[in-house]
């Protein structure tokens, strides 16, 4: 199905089933804990094997040579595979680094052997035995030095964006602001590590891993061991979280298949938690500077966003200037984004990148000057609201509730109590609200379904989509439900198998919207064929309550099932409604901190998000998806950071004791409302991604909150004490 015209009604619309807060239909599986994740399988006539990964000691340089002889020797070793042995590897179009093979050192952590034994505990012990001699190269490994060498990426990274005359009118402009910005490294870390098993038969491999993009990973997959696509069979329908970090091939899987060939055994590797941190992908540090210009009614005339980031040769930029090309309105505006090359590990997306660092400098600078200009900040964020693409004028958002949000939350959160910096005090406690606009584009990725229709009546949904935690599987189940006229629990969903139909996959906020149309398409496909099947008049005809109807027939759905079972498959393809309507998501964060006047503690009292995201699918899952969005948020604006050793280049904090994420304890109370909408652009669902938007501007809304509790201005994340505690008032 193209889609290439704004939804009119549909089967969806009903809203018998979508749109109701149904609860997970997996969640039985997993809070009784029969759902199977990667590491889990488990076949009782099978040995298993474990392979445990030998990480790079250097962040730079060569292997000169592996001494794996003690290591063969220990008890219970099977095989030890290194990377000068599998030699250098083709790399997919997905991965920016190599990921095992060859004896060049990228950055630390790499893999560079893996060690497989008849138990875990043996593996890891012989990997402690492998003697690995480098060759050192100097690296770059401090973004503040490298930035002054960093380049225009190519234009496939649109780096750049204008329009109007920023310096001119800028140096007009009766109100400026000219400030920088820094947000730290970050590391995804979700709950689940990245864990594969690989088993051989023959020529064709089977692959049981965490991953958020089937289709992406079997491809890369399939070049990096060089062996055809089609002999390649990956699983992953459950995932214990992913952020951004499971979106591409990662090193477990590859370890995984070299070490059960290696073995002649099937193998499991997980990745070790301390490993993870710079084995894999994380989210690139930024320098950012922001310059606007207002008159002094608060209107936008000029405003400019540059950014610095880094990563590895041949790698892409921390997109964090993409939200303000198209948030406020203001006639002279420039953008521009600048790429250093860095020897640190990987960076890559993670967790609605591009916008969430982004905002995290840009609502901070909308707060200071709501402050120069005495504006309110809510107020002055309306002001500055606009209806089209402001790069582009002629182009139209296809749906915008910016203003909506911000007002339902000011009035929700109770914003008219909001004091002067440093006005409230509770003993101890300085008191502030902050609020911050949440802004994240909706991405249109082609996505395919089969649903299958059984003699039982029941209809079964087969899609390679993954459910990363997000609630794929029931949102998938209500959009079928929907579709044919039947209840929920007539709907079986398959998920995150690479023998279904290829789909969107989990990232960037946009699997909710992509693969529940395609479903819809498949859906569309079944009904067609049921009502050939049984010779119904297709203007009139009904699905509802498990039976079609036509006039004053009806009869059984299950009736239109054969032997075989009847199905119909699809893919929701996209025309150009992306390009002529700019697609994006709104919300307004709302945030109140309390910070101790003795210590600079900073703890969030309250938090609120109002999102217009388009038709809320599930209630449920979506709340679940802001409040998990928000948390994350917290973690951006108080305690997330990445520590860079400079001289030997890897994160010091490279596990979950020293990188520090919130918990239960540090979020007391947070509120999400959804604004009623639907957006016909988006596709036949009139549904957007929200998952991602729950996070964008969280951490500047804290940062803000903290600002008017104390009236101390931090720009550098995360907002730790010590950034505080030299400008708090002298306690009595
Ligand atoms: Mo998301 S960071 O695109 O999984």
């Amino acid at each position: 199905m193209k889609f290439d015209n704004p939804a009119t009604e549909n089967p969806i619309d009903q809203l018998k089933v979508v749109g109701k807060p149904i609860p997970r239909i997996d969640g039985q599986l997993k809070t009784t804990g029969k759902a199977m994740y990667a590491y889990e399988w488990h076949d009782p006539n099978v040995s298993y094997a474990y392979g445990y990964p030998v990480g790079s000691a250097i962040a730079k340089g060569r292997i000169k040579s592996i001494d794996t002889s003690i290591a063969r020797k220990a008890p219970g070793v099977l095989a030890v595979v290194t990377a000068p042995e599998v030699g250098e590897r083709k790399r997919g179009p997905y991965n920016t680094a190599g990921l095992f093979g060859g004896d060049k050192v990228q950055h630390y952590h790499q893999a560079v052997a893996v060690v497989v034994a008849e138990t875990f505990e043996q593996a890891r012990t012989a990997a402690m035995l492998v003697r690995v001699d480098y060759a050192v190269e100097d690296g770059a490994f401090d973004l503040k030095e490298a930035m002054k060498t960093a380049v225009k990426p190519d234009e496939s990274q649109q780096p750049d964006s204008a329009a109007g005359d920023f310096e001119g009118a800028f140096k007009e402009a009766a109100v400026t602001l000219d400030e920088h910005y820094t947000t730290p490294d970050q590391s995804h870390a979700m709950m689940e590590p990245h864990a594969s098993i690989a088993a051989w038969n023959g020529d064709e491999l089977t692959v049981w891993t965490s991953s958020q993009m089937i289709d992406w990973w079997r491809t890369n997959l399939a070049i990096t061991l060089d062996i055809d696509k089609e002999k390649v069979h990956l699983m992953s329908p459950f995932i214990g979280g992913g952020f951004g970090s499971k979106l591409f091939l990662r090193a477990d899987a590859v370890l995984a298949a070299f070490a059960a060939k290696a073995a002649k055994r099937p193998v499991k590797v997980a990745l070790p938690r301390p490993f993870l941190m710079n084995n894999t992908t994380h989210r690139p540090a930024t320098i950012q500077r922001i310059r606007i210009g207002a008159t002094h009614d608060g209107k936008i005339t000029a405003i400019a966003h540059e950014s610095w980031s880094g990563d590895l040769p041949g790698g892409g930029l921390e997109t964090a200037v993409n939200q303000t090309r198209l948030l406020y309105a203001g006639a002279n505006r420039m953008t521009a984004m600048r790429l250093a090359t860095l020897d640190l590990p990987e960076g890559n997306a993670m967790r609605a990148p591009g916008e969430a660092p982004g905002l995290m400098a840009l609502e901070i600078a909308m707060d200071e000057m709501a402050e120069k200009l005495q504006i309110d900040p809510v107020q002055f964020r309306i002001t500055n609201d606009t209806q089209v693409d402001p790069e582009n004028p002629q182009r139209p958002f296809s749906h915008r509730d910016l203003v909506g949000c911000l007002q339902t939350g000011a009035e929700r959160f109770g914003w008219n109590k909001r004091g002067k910096p440093s006005s409230r005090r509770e003993g101890n406690w300085l008191i502030g609200m902050g609020v911050a606009a949440a802004f994240r584009n909706n991405l249109l990725l082609p996505s395919a379904a089969r649903v299958r229709l059984g003699g039982d009546g029941v209809v079964t949904v087969e899609t390679d989509m993954t459910d990363i935690g997000t609630g794929s599987y029931t949102i998938i189940a209500q959009t079928a439900a929907e579709m044919m006229g039947v209840g929920i629990d007539k709907v079986a969903v398959h998920l995150g198998d690479s023998r279904f139909p290829v789909s969107s996959g989990s990232g960037g906020q946009f699997g909710a919207n992509c693969s529940t149309a395609g479903v819809y398409a498949a859906c569309v496909k079944l009904r067609e064929a049921v009502i050939l099947k049984l010779g119904f008049n297709s203007a009139d005809v009904v699905f509802e309550n498990g039976t079609v109807r036509s006039g004053n027939r009806s009869v059984p759905l299950a009736e239109a099932a054969d032997a075989s079972g009847l199905s119909g498959e699809d893919t929701i393809e996209w025309g150009n409604l992306g390009s002529t309507h700019q697609q994006s998501t709104f919300g307004a964060h709302f945030v109140e901190v309390a910070v101790d006047v003795a210590t600079g503690e900073s703890r969030i009292r309250r938090m609120l998000a109002v999102c217009a995201a388009g038709r809320i699918l599930n209630p449920i899952t979506a709340r679940s998806q802001v409040i998990g969005a928000m948390t994350m948020g917290v973690g951006g604006a108080l305690s997330e950071e990445l520590a860079v050793d400079t001289r030997r280049g890897f994160f010091v904090n490279h596990d979950l004791a020293g990188y520090e994420v919130p918990v239960h304890a540090d979020i007391p109370h947070q509120e999400v409302v959804f604004i009623d909408e639907t957006d016909p652009f988006s596709s036949p669902m009139k549904a957007k991604g929200v998952g991602e938007l729950g996070l964008c501007g969280v951490a500047a809304a804290v940062a803000n909150a903290i600002y008017n509790a104390t009236g101390i201005r931090v720009r550098h994340y995360p907002i730790t004490l010590d950034k505080l505690i030299g400008g708090l008032p002298d306690v009595a």
